[in-house]
């Protein structure tokens, strides 16, 4: 049997991290930060904002007191503008973003606008449901990403 070859040996010049903020993200930016520095590769930084009701009603409680929809609108994206500032100020060398939309298809979507050859993200999230071995959007991604995708675990405790 013989075995396709790429023309040229691949080369990672763009690295996506996406993150939610999470514990469960950082050490992926870490492991992004590394793995682009060790590339010479660019890291891009991207959180999507899910403004969708299922996105609002994964929120965690302090939000289960609801104010009118613009109004928790408003702070979402403040709160998101907060979150992504500190990102860029802890991890200077990365390009930060923020996109509206489906985080599983935000990622692959912003994964080819910007030529990413490489995504590294989280096993888990936000939810954190540690005993489910894979959180919903990281296994979307690995599934349908057609650039190579590192998963990385948390750290404990
Ligand atoms: N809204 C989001 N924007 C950017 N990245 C995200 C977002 N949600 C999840 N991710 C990425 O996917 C990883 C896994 O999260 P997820 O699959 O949502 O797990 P969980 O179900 O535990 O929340 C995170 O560590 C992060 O890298
Ligand atoms: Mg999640």
């Amino acid at each position: 049997m013989t075995t396709a070859r790429r023309q040229t040996a691949p080369r990672v010049k763009r690295v996506l991290a996406p993150t939610d903020f999470s514990p469960g993200a950082e050490s992926a930016l870490q492991w992004g930060t590394s793995v682009s520095a060790a590339f010479d590769a660019e890291l891009v930084m991207l959180n999507v904002l899910d403004l969708s009701l299922a996105g609002v009603a994964g929120l965690p409680t302090g939000f289960a007191a609801m104010p009118a929809a613009a109004e928790l609108i408003g702070r979402l994206r403040a709160e998101t503008k907060t979150e992504i500032a500190k990102i860029a100020a802890r991890y200077p060398k990365a390009t930060t973003l923020v996109r509206e939309g489906i985080p599983r298809t935000g990622i692959l979507d912003v994964a080819r606008e910007v030529g990413a050859d490489l995504i590294v993200m989280g096993t888990h999230g936000r939810t954190g449901l540690a005993h489910i071995f894979f959180g919903s959007v990281a296994e979307y991604v690995v599934r349908h990403s057609r650039i190579p995708v590192l998963t990385v675990r948390q750290e404990e405790g």
